[in-house]
């Protein structure tokens, strides 16, 4: 029992801290990628697993249909460097694994916590596993390519992937995304004051 309750308390906390952001706080976009996001790029399109879970739109559809779904970067509220603290301690208790060599010992905390404190709420070890500036290189360019864009679009895709990927059929255009926003706000100002 008490080793159990060693687990949860710290595991709690780190729930709490990770959910005390105000939901009504709006994440801009980035005017302009960080320092490092194209090496970040590099990095997500040639080494890294990410998309496995997150998707190669950072939506979180995962392409690996034996991986879970990850977490959707286009709605996160976390700045570049909360991104990349996740990245290097994975969060516990969910599958998203920490990417940095030594996580969690010595001159690396993560959390507060050890990973024998976490017990079964450990989160796996990535691979490959990243430096730090290789985890803030990707941070930066998650957090400029993804957040705060809105949805997932085939004219985006391209952009990315180039005009032939047959992937990017699966997402809606532009146009569609933008047809669904309108239709949505005129919902919204249905019941509001006409701003002129
Ligand atoms: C095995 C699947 C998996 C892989 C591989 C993975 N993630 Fe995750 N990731 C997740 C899941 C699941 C979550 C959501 C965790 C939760 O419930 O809070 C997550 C959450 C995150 C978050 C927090 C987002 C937020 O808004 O809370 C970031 C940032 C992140 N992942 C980045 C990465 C990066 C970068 C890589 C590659 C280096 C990666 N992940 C690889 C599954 C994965």
């Amino acid at each position: 029992m008490k080793a159990i309750l060693r687990t949860l308390i710290p595991v709690a906390a780190i729930v709490a801290a990770l959910f005390s952001i105000p939901s009504t706080t709006v994440v801009a976009q980035d005017a302009e990628p960080g320092p490092l996001a194209s090496i970040g790029e590099d990095l997500w399109r040639q080494a890294s697993r990410c998309w496995d879970c997150h998707g190669n739109m950072g939506n979180g559809m995962n392409e690996d249909p034996r991986s879970p779904k990850g977490a959707d970067f286009r709605r996160t509220m976390l700045t570049w460097e909360q991104i990349a603290e996740v990245i290097k301690c994975g969060r516990p208790g969910t599958p998203m694994p920490y990417f940095f060599r030594n996580a969690y010992e010595g001159a690396n905390p993560c959390y507060g916590v050890t990973i024998a404190d976490l017990g079964a709420a450990a989160p796996p070890a990535g691979a490959p596993q990243y430096n730090q500036r290789q985890i803030d290189a990707l941070a930066q360019f998650i957090h400029y390519e993804y957040v705060g864009r809105g949805p997932a679009t085939q004219e985006e895709c391209r952009e990315f992937f180039g005009d032939s990927a047959s992937s990017c059929n699966r997402w809606p255009t532009r146009a569609e995304v933008e047809a669904a926003a309108d239709a949505e706000g005129e919902d919204e100002a249905a019941g509001a004051e006409h701003g002129g």
